[in-house]
């Protein structure tokens, strides 16, 4: 038996990349200067001036920026790193990297982000560092979060959906000691791969250079322009290969220039979607506060599952049958077979992530859908 294909297709995103990005690669190919380089020197410059910050430094992944950045900040073995209990895995995953434990903290049922009081009740003596993630696209409540935590704790922005979000008329990445982003194909803007970290902090910059290239005392593209003959550097202590191509900051360059852009569309998508959904009474939509810029990464609402017309995974099928890809928010990292065996936790034990990781629904939302897609979403959904 054949399944016969949906008429229409909407996926639940789609990187919006297109001629400008093709002939971004020109240069780089035809340099035959493929790996770091100008390219993602200027990636650099301008990422931070448009998060406000005096300092970028381009690496591999979001994941790698946020090993990069706890390393740099000397996080390790007997320190404590806390993290929101409803996040991607890579968050916690970057502190035990580090040979940290990372130490969860529940979240808000209306941010779904780091709960501030929790939070300070987790803080211990041996706590290094917080690392609030901006789910999403929606920033942490950071002035919280300070209050939260003693000075001697970083705090590391997990902004891996919030390129372009803002707090209080601050951009994220600019709101803690240092920020790491994400160019994943998923984020508003994308790289392939790729991700950045963001501080005001000069030494901790200088510090995260070094030690994405392996640990070199002089950058490779230094090295290549330098004096002759060309001599290895000594290489002081333990670094990684975490660099970002010149290709991808190519792209990354072009991509940038269109963020504002894509965060107005989106918003724009997000609050029709508000409006179009509000009848739905067992669909509640995501909240704003009006000191935010969301940068809309993903249209995540929860379903009340006493009131809807079937679960949320039945309902994702439903949806699915009609060439609508939707997916569950993100997990709790806390129900996890590795985190639960590692640190004896039971399900259930941060029951609000848990319930936004069973409850939760992300939307299709992105810069290639047009008007009618997003009537076809609202219509099928009041359909189910
Ligand atoms: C909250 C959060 N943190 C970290 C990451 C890791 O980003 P990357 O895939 O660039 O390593 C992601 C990716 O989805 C994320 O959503």
């Amino acid at each position: 038996m054949t399944d016969s294909l949906p008429a229409r297709r909407v996926p639940i995103a789609r990187p919006a990349v297109g001629d400008a990005e093709w002939q971004a690669l020109r240069e780089p190919l035809e340099s035959g200067w493929l790996t770091q380089g100008p390219k993602v020197e200027a990636f650099e410059r301008a990422f931070a001036g448009r998060h406000g910050v005096a300092q970028a430094v381009a690496t591999s992944n979001c994941t790698t920026a946020l090993h990069l950045c706890l390393t740099a900040l000397g996080v390790g073995p007997g320190d404590e790193v806390i993290v929101p209990a409803f996040t991607w895995v890579a968050t916690a995953n970057a502190a035990l990297y580090c040979g940290a434990t990372p130490v969860f903290v529940d979240v808000l049922p209306e941010t779904y982000n780091i709960d501030p009081a929790r939070l300070a009740e987790a803080v211990t003596a041996r706590t290094r560092a917080v690392i609030p993630v901006h789910l999403f696209g929606l920033c942490a409540d950071m002035a919280a979060v300070r209050a939260a935590v003693p000075e001697s704790v970083a705090i590391v922005e997990d902004a891996a959906c919030a390129a372009g979000a803002g707090h209080h008329g601050a951009a994220a990445g600019g709101l803690g000691h240092a920020g790491c982003f994400s160019f994943h194909p998923r984020k508003s803007i994308t790289t392939g791969e790729g991700g950045m970290i963001t501080t005001d902090d000069a030494v901790l910059a200088e510090r995260c250079r070094c030690l994405r290239n392996h640990g070199a005392s002089v950058p490779e593209e230094v090295r290549h322009h330098g004096p002759r003959p060309y001599l290895l550097p000594d290489f002081d202590e333990l670094g990684f290969n975490y660099r970002m191509t010149d290709l991808q900051g190519a792209i990354g360059l072009v991509q940038l220039s269109k963020l504002d852009r894509f965060i107005a569309e989106r918003a724009r998508w997000a609050a029709w979607y508000d409006r179009a959904l509000a009848d739905i009474a067992w669909l509640k939509p995501p909240t704003v506060a009006a000191h935010q810029v969301h940068a809309w990464q993903a249209y995540v609402a929860v379903i009340d599952e006493a009131t809807a017309p079937a679960p949320r995974n039945e309902l994702m099928a439903r949806l699915e049958v009609r060439g609508i890809a939707t997916r569950p928010g993100t997990h709790a990292v806390t129900e996890l077979g590795f985190y639960r065996r590692r640190f004896r936790l039971q399900q259930g034990q941060f029951p609000v992530a848990r319930r936004l990781q069973d409850q939760s629904i992300a939307l299709p939302l992105h810069n290639r859908m047009s008007a009618n897609d997003f009537a076809y979403v609202a219509e099928a959904l009041h359909a189910l």
